[in-house]
């Protein structure tokens, strides 16, 4: 099954935008880029909001949003009610925001999280399933009120 994956990033995120697009295999993805795609200098909400629209309006299932730290881009994408974006440094992070708080976008600070193992945040944030039914969801209803 392919997944569709928006994805987007500052300047500071144009290498590791390049190299997930190149290297995540699992799960197969079809990918909407939104760009930046050089390093002229530009300003991360921009990206951050043409993210958030992205994933909000269905386009995409999923989104990541890359810039220096992951932190501006996430406080831009978190600006739309309809995402739960997290900067995640490391795979359980990425696994406890899926099953506990249904994050549909991760972020991820180029300048702080290595290649390799930004592959494996994304890989577990894509493949961690939200447990619906319970407490969690619960909680989520009221992150949208
Ligand atoms: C850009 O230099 C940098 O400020 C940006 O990528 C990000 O880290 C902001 O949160």
């Amino acid at each position: 099954m392919t997944i569709k994956v928006a994805i987007a990033c500052d300047h500071g995120g144009v290498e590791l935008k390049a190299y997930l697009k190149e290297n995540l295999q699992e799960p197969a993805i079809e990918w909407l880029d939104l760009g930046t795609d050089t390093t002229e200098s530009v300003d991360y909400p921009d990206y951050g909001y043409k993210l958030a629209d992205a994933v909000a309006s269905g386009q995409a299932e999923y989104g990541i949003a890359i810039c220096g730290s992951g932190i501006g881009i996430s406080i831009a994408c978190n600006r739309n009610d309809k995402v739960r974006a997290a900067v995640c440094t490391n795979t359980t992070m990425a696994e406890l925001t899926r099953i506990d708080n249904n994050a549909n976008i991760v972020c991820l600070g180029a300048r702080l999280t290595g290649d390799l193992l930004a592959k494996n945040i994304v890989e577990t944030f894509l493949t961690t399933k939200f447990e619906f039914g319970g407490r969690h969801e619960r909680r989520v209803n009221k992150l949208s009120n």
